[in-house]
């Protein structure tokens, strides 16, 4: 069993589509918390499925590296074997990364490297781009630069808008988030020899 802590800044549908996959005793996932930095209304999904909650607000510390601190403490209290990003609209700083090197993942929505950054979708549009996707990857120190684990990719239709195309987009992030945590677990226990 992966334990996986995760953390979003907004409504949470990633969490929640995570949350579903893990009531089947077959998927090999357990959420153990969700932590935010702000009272963000997707933690109403970790409530619901009663799992931990931590809210870390950046606006409470002197500087970004003890406002890391004190997430990193709260997300290995709960002993995660993987951290995912999930709509955490933060950028972390190197020590926060170092320390779960290997163990960070963040999903986005762009065909990485293209379109990095908070505004990936209106960026795609603004830039006319016929395609974009999601992609899910391991953090390093940059903003969404670390290593490529699985990138799917979607047409952009005609006349869209930037909602639009993000629900689009949000519904293959989902499947493919789902997919993508099964997929480290079961490679985990594999070199476990479980
Ligand atoms: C997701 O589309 C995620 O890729 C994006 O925020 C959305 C969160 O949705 N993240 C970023 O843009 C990070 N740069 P959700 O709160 O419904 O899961």
């Amino acid at each position: 069993m992966l334990s996986v802590v995760v953390l979003i800044s907004g409504s949470g549908s990633n969490l929640l589509a995570l949350l579903k996959a893990a009531e089947n005793p077959l998927y090999p996932v357990k959420v153990v918390a969700v932590g935010s930095d702000k009272d963000a209304p997707g933690l109403e999904h970790a409530e619901l499925f009663e799992v931990d909650t931590f809210i870390v607000e950046p606006s409470r510390f002197q500087d970004k590296e003890q406002w890391a601190k004190t997430l990193l403490a709260n997300v290995l209290h709960h002993q995660p074997d993987l951290v995912v990003l999930a709509g955490f609209m933060k950028i972390l700083p190197e020590s926060f990364v170092k320390a779960l090197e290997g163990k960070l993942i963040n999903t986005h929505p762009s065909l990485l490297p293209d379109f990095k950054g908070a505004h990936a979708v209106r960026d795609a549009l603004q830039a006319g781009a016929k395609k974009t996707g999601v992609t899910i990857h391991y953090v390093d120190a940059g903003v969404d630069t670390g290593p490529v684990i699985v990138q799917q990719e979607l047409t952009i239709n005609e006349g869209e808008s930037e909602s639009e195309l993000h629900e689009r987009i949000k519904v293959i992030e989902r499947a493919l988030l789902v997919e993508t945590i099964e997929k480290l677990a079961l490679a985990k226990s594999a070199s476990e020899g479980n």
